[in-house]
C-alpha cells in the first residue's frame, strides 16, 4: 500500500530520477503519483503548498512531512529499502558518485533552462549567447561523461548512472535535433543498455 505521495509531472527529469531509483530498489508501491501542471511562470498551488519554491519533485512521507528537492528525496528513498545502497555510503566513491549525479544534474539544469527558454520566453525576448553557454555547458559535460568515465558508468547503475540515464532520455525527449549520439558513441552504446532496463521503461516520458 502507498504511504507516500510525490507530486510529479511526466516529463520532469529529475521526477524520472525519483522513479527510477523507487524501481530500482523494489520501492515503487509505496509511492502514490499526484500529477501537476506547472511552469515556471505558472506554479502549482499544490506543489507551492508542499514546497515554497514552486518545483518538483516533492515528496510527501507518511506522517504529512514533505522532502524536496530531487537529490534529499534520492537520498531519503535510499535509506528505506534493505538491498545495495545506490548512493555510496562512505569513502571516495561516496563523493566522486556524487560529484558524477551533480553533473548530470547540471545537463538536465541547462536542458530545462534551454526547453523554457525556447517554449515560454517570447521570441524577442531570447538571448543567443545566453543559448549557447548553456548548449556549451551540456557539451562539455558529456563530453566528460564520454572519456573520462564510461567504465564508471558501467560499473554500477548507481545514483551516477540514473541522473546521466535521465539526462540523456530528457535530451532525446527535448532535444531531439542534438544528435548526440554521432559526437559520444560509448555513451550511446551505455544509454542503450540502459534505457532497457524495467525502471527506465516505466518512467519514460509518454
Ligand atoms: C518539461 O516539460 O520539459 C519539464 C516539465 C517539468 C519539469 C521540468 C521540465
Amino acid at each position: 500500500m502507498s504511504t507516500m505521495t510525490l507530486f510529479h509531472s511526466p516529463a520532469s527529469p529529475f521526477v524520472r530520477k525519483v522513479r527510477v531509483l523507487l524501481h530500482e530498489t523494489g520501492q515503487q508501491d509505496r509511492v502514490a503519483l499526484h500529477e501537476v501542471q506547472l511552469t515556471p511562470v505558472s506554479p502549482s498551488s499544490a506543489v507551492l503548498q508542499g514546497n515554497p519554491a514552486g518545483k518538483i519533485p516533492v515528496l510527501r512521507l507518511a506522517d504529512g512531512s514533505l522532502l524536496y528537492d530531487s537529490r534529499v528525496i534520492l537520498d531519503y528513498l535510499d535509506a528505506q529499502h534493505v538491498g545495495a545502497p545506490l548512493i555510496p555510503p562512505s569513502g571516495h566513491a561516496r563523493w566522486r558518485r556524487l560529484s558524477l549525479a551533480a553533473l548530470a544534474d547540471a545537463i538536465l539544469d541547462a536542458a530545462v533552462l534551454l526547453r523554457y527558454e525556447t517554449f515560454l520566453r517570447p521570441a524577442d525576448k531570447r538571448w543567443e549567447l545566453w543559448e549557447d553557454a548553456q548548449q556549451d555547458k551540456i557539451e562539455r559535460s558529456l563530453a566528460y561523461f564520454e572519456h573520462d568515465c564510461l567504465a564508471e558508468l558501467a560499473s554500477h547503475f548507481d545514483i551516477a548512472a540514473i541522473g546521466l540515464a535521465c539526462a540523456l532520455g530528457y535530451l532525446d525527449l527535448r532535444q531531439p535535433q542534438l544528435g548526440w549520439r554521432q559526437r559520444y558513441p560509448g555513451l550511446a552504446a551505455w544509454f542503450a543498455e540502459v534505457e532497457r532496463r524495467p525502471s527506465m521503461q516505466a518512467s519514460a516520458p509518454a
